[in-house]
């Protein structure tokens, strides 16, 4: 069998980016002001510095305004809500990003929570999860929206198709499940208590993975033909004399890619694809906040 197509998520992402500049150019000139996103952090998790960092850049990139505020880790709940409010009142700001994990100490459902929902680009206040889940238009949180725009680009219509989501998280695994049934899949969320896991797997067209270990569906798990979308990003322990160890993600795949008929890979499959959604959500915030209907297709 010939090797997997691989989806280039690097790529597409790339595309979108460069088509939401020229639609932030647009609006900038009409509104008067380019859209804007401010996005919190509190404390100093390496890795959530890093995504800070590259949401900023890849908004300024793309001819958005960033607004970054870093705060310590140990500011208080009420100092967080505080600015989140000051936020959600700032005409300069379309949406509003607050970096998860916050530091212990800090409620993510009350600071979510204060977040105003026309603001909410992560898609994550139970407004927009409730919108997502009676099929009302809302914001919907952007790593699964990427994987279902490059599912479109991939399989053009997914009706009738079987797809398998492994993983129920409310930021991933639900909302990607809501996703592919509003595009008339028939969806199965497979999770850590899911008996004959392998064996649903193997009965699905359309897998996404979401569950955070590293390289655990395997190969033979895979339809022949199925296309593969691989939300995991874990780091494996260095090997010797190493000083990091390789990025993996929830699928092995070299397996994988031996049955499957398209398959994400990681790093550059659906990673890429978070951010440059974070932008598009920002845009149609801008585009609701001036009055202005958004362009077709964004
Ligand atoms: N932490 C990891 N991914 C995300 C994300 O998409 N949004 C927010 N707010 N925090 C995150």
């Amino acid at each position: 069998m010939a090797e997997a197509m691989v989806i280039d998520g690097k790529a597409f992402a790339d595309a979108l980016r460069a088509r939401l500049a020229e639609h932030a150019a647009a609006f900038a000139h009409q509104a008067g002001r380019r859209p804007g996103l401010a996005v919190v952090l509190v404390g100093d998790d390496p890795a959530s510095q890093v995504y800070v960092g590259a949401k900023g850049k890849a908004c300024e990139a793309a001819g958005m305004a960033s607004f970054e505020h870093r705060l310590p880790a140990d500011t208080s709940e009420a100092a967080l809500l505080s600015l989140v409010e000051r936020l959600n009142h700032d005409p300069e700001v379309d949406g509003i990003l607050v970096q998860m994990p916050l530091p212990a100490g800090l409620d993510e459902q009350a600071v979510i929570a204060a977040i105003s929902p026309d603001k909410d680009v992560d898609g994550f206040h139970v407004i927009n999860a409730g919108r997502l889940a009676v099929g009302q238009k809302g914001f919907v949180p952007c790593t699964p929206l990427g994987c279902m725009m490059l599912l479109k680009d991939r399989l053009g219509d997914l009706s009738g198709l079987d797809a398998v989501v492994i993983g129920r998280s409310n930021i991933v695994g639900k909302p990607m499940a809501q996703l592919l049934n509003d595009a008339n899949a028939t969806v199965t969320i497979a999770h850590s208590r899911t008996k004959n896991l392998a064996d649903v797997v193997r009965r699905a067209d359309i897998v996404v993975a979401a569950v955070g270990r590293p390289e655990m569906v395997r190969g033979d798990w895979i339809k022949p033909g199925a296309t593969v979308i691989d939300v995991g990003i874990n780091r494996l322990p260095p090997a010797e004399g190493k000083e990091k160890g390789r990025l993996v993600g929830d699928v092995a795949f070299a397996e994988a890619s031996a049955v499957a008929g398209a398959i994400t890979p990681v790093p550059g499959g659906v990673g890429p694809m978070t951010i440059a959604v974070l932008l598009r959500n920002t845009l149609v915030a801008a585009y609701a906040h001036a009055g202005m209907t958004a362009p077709a297709g964004l």
